[in-house]
């Protein structure tokens, strides 16, 4: 049997013919950038995270760093965030001439751990930015609570987490701004790249809608130094269709982790939800103590994939070494690295794929 990490192919095939309509209609329209089907898709996700606006940009990096750009990160200010993440988080926060400050994991949840925050904060602060891994929200009311009491924004990365919510809210309608990915591999994933601005804050919406077209305020008016990094309409019509079902697809990832929950029981770590959670399991990520790379390779023999997020923390790759970290300072972030495998999970999963997993899993356990 063939169990591949995501099965974008099988998706497409059992939305073919809304998607190949909508795909039709643009190449019709003439109107390749910026046009109705953006327009409509901002309308729709704002109304589905419930944030006043939504702003579609060229991938999540962008908007993450669109965003930070919004609510006034720039030169040497620090942001808080997590070294257990994909590479993009801290990229953003960088490129606006900002300093990542790493704060270590909750090792059950493998996001931002709240209460060691507040000893990191600076005069220099200017932002937290909490990443909601794997599709679980992080703790927001105690990180609000400190951005609160020291004056700072709060910008959160939903790329993996498009539809969890914390405490019955949307991630993506708590902080200051979210960022979504449209990534193909997301929750909510086009067939390219492409992102979205959140927020409900007017000043901070206009910007990135400034900031995202080369700092125009109408065309050929230019009142900021800004980007090109637009939404495709080709884009925006995909994912308008498969926005339609992402609620069912929502509850599918649920039905398979607690499938994986069910089988793995007392024979591996199995992720870890938060009360506060509504996990919707981008991956589904195990732990194992020791022999990962054994493991992925008897997987792989079996034909089934698994994925490591992440084997290096950011705050351990080369491009950061300048910031000086040590193992010690990060100890949790750096454990995850050297233990998560996340294995399979998609919609379109069977169960008969999941019974596979886990016993070849158990085999080689
Ligand atoms: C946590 C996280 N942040 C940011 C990004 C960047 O998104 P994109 O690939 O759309 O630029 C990704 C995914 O790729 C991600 O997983």
């Amino acid at each position: 049997m063939f169990v591949p990490m995501v099965d974008l192919v099988a998706e497409y095939r059992r939305l073919r013919e809304p998607i190949q309509k909508a795909i039709e209609r643009v190449l019709e329209s003439g109107r390749f950038i910026l046009g109705p089907n953006v327009e409509a898709l901002e309308a729709e996700i704002a109304a589905y995270i419930n944030t006043r606006y939504a702003i579609g940009v060229a991938s999540g990096t962008d908007a993450l760093r669109l965003a930070l750009m919004a609510v006034g990160v720039g030169q040497e200010d620090e942001v808080i965030t997590t070294p257990f993440t994909f590479i993009a988080t801290a990229e953003a926060i960088s490129h606006l001439g900002a300093v990542p400050v790493f704060v270590d994991i909750d090792p059950r949840t493998y996001n931002l751990d709240p209460g060691q925050i507040r000893a990191k904060i600076s005069k220099k602060t200017k932002a937290i930015l909490p990443v909601h891994l794997y599709g679980q929200p992080a703790d927001m009311d105690p990180i609000l609570d400190l951005a609160r009491e020291f004056g700072l924004k709060v910008i959160e990365d939903c790329a993996q987490a498009f539809g969890a919510e914390y405490k019955g809210k949307k991630v993506g309608s708590l902080g200051d701004a979210g960022a979504l990915s449209f990534f193909p591999s997301k929750n909510l994933g086009g067939y390219g790249d492409g992102g979205m601005v959140l927020t409900n804050d007017e000043e901070v919406a206009a910007r990135v809608r400034q900031l995202r077209d080369h700092g125009s305020e109408q065309k050929y008016v230019h009142v900021r130094l800004g980007f090109n990094s637009r939404l495709d309409e080709l884009q925006a019509a995909i994912l308008r269709v498969k926005l339609a079902e992402v609620d069912q697809n929502r509850r599918l990832r649920i039905e398979k982790a607690a499938e994986y929950n069910q089988r793995l029981a007392g024979k591996a770590v199995t992720p870890y939800k938060a009360d506060f959670a509504l996990h919707v399991y981008n991956q589904y990520t195990v732990r194992v103590r020791g022999r990962r790379s054994e493991i992925q390779e008897a997987l792989r023999a079996k034909g089934i994939a698994t994925a490591v997020h992440y084997p290096i923390p950011v705050h351990k790759q080369q491009v950061y070494r300048g910031l000086n970290y040590a193992d010690e300072d990060l100890p949790e972030s750096l454990a995850a690295s050297q233990q998560v495998l996340s294995l399979p999970i998609f919609p379109d999963m069977t169960l008969e794929q999941i019974a596979y997993v886990c016993q070849s899993l158990e085999e080689w356990l």
